[in-house]
């Protein structure tokens, strides 16, 4: 038994042999659990330097955005085992990073790696997860991992909850900056997912979204080369179609994935009071394209997608 159909042995339909799910429609929420079977997967291939997309791109990406505001308070929607934390934690004029993922065996490694005490396992109801500092906006009964659960990570507070995008247990504007990196790309809810970003960041905060490319890596689409007609090109698959699945990623695991166009980001922001201001659509880095031809040859297809928003003040 792989361990995708172990973690979604609810589903209806069986796994097909093609390495691609449709769930033909929502996912259930079973889906969810496959993050918990596949955690030490996505450890292994995309953290702690292994990840040269991370590494070269992403991480500067990142910290760039965060340098330019200086967020006193942020917040990593999906964490993981919670790099992307630690990287906001360094970045100056940062007091308290909040880490939120769902998935216990992220979370557990996201507080070894942080140099935290893993005394008090997530989700089991330690210190209710309040705004960061303890600043007034205090959490709605979330779990959370505050005092003993707290990491450092180059002076600045790391803690981490076991939450969802869905419903951040944390007050109205009770941060200045938010993140959420490789994470709506395989949630439900986005509209509902993005008013609570909203709700949780101070007007002027600061959004920044990191996604696969929505367009140009929507399902189906990649590196053509046809050597009967000679060409080369990028094939875009049916993007307008949302596209609800779980994927083969690696021999046994199953990921869930749903494409959506951009417009449903970018609307669903808008209506969250967050206001584009700026996009980036790098280059795949050397670090990739190295590893194949192929994927030298389509060096000018963006992988990454940026989305940075501003949090709207109330009536502007
Ligand atoms: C591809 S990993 C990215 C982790 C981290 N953002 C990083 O860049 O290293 C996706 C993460 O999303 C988390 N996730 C899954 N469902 C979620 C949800 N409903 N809300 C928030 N995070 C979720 C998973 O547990 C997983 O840690």
């Amino acid at each position: 038994m792989t361990a995708g159909k172990e973690a979604g042995q609810a589903w209806s339909a069986p796994y097909q042999a093609d390495g691609y799910h449709d769930a033909g429609g929502p996912l259930p929420a079973e889906a969810e659990q496959l993050w918990e079977v596949n955690a030490g997967w996505w450890q292994e291939a995309f953290t702690a330097g292994a990840d040269a997309e991370y590494v070269e791109q992403i991480i500067p990406l990142l910290a760039e955005q965060l340098r330019s505001v200086r967020p006193g308070r942020a917040l990593d929607i999906g964490c993981g085992e919670g790099q992307l934390s630690r990287v906001a934690a360094g970045v100056e004029g940062t007091r308290h990073v909040v880490g939120v993922d769902p998935t216990r065996s992220q979370l557990s490694v996201a507080l070894e790696r942080t140099g935290a005490g893993t005394d008090e396992e997530p989700g089991t109801g330690g210190a209710a997860a309040r705004g960061p500092e303890g600043s007034g906006p205090e959490g709605s009964g979330g779990h959370g991992m505050s005092g003993r659960g707290a990491g450092e990570a180059a002076g600045a507070r790391v803690t981490y909850a076991r939450a969802s995008a869905a419903s951040l247990p944390f007050a109205d504007a009770s941060f200045d900056a938010a993140f959420a990196c490789l994470v709506f790309e395989h949630i439900e809810g986005t509209a509902g997912a993005l008013a609570e970003v909203g709700r949780v960041l101070a007007p002027g905060g600061t959004f920044v979204l990191l996604l696969n490319h929505p367009l140009l890596q929507a399902p189906g689409s990649g590196w053509v080369d046809d050597q009967i007609l000679g060409e080369q090109y990028w094939r875009i698959g049916p993007y307008l179609v949302e596209h609800h699945g779980v994927e083969e990623v690696d021999k046994d695991v199953w990921i869930p994935f749903v494409h959506r166009p951009l417009s449903v980001y970018v609307n669903a922001m808008a209506a969250a009071g967050l206001y584009l201001t700026r996009m980036e659509e790098p280059a795949p880095p050397e670090g990739f394209l190295a590893r194949a031809d192929e994927y030298r040859e389509a060096a000018a297809f963006p992988r990454l997608l940026m989305l940075r928003a501003e949090k709207l003040a109330r009536g502007r």
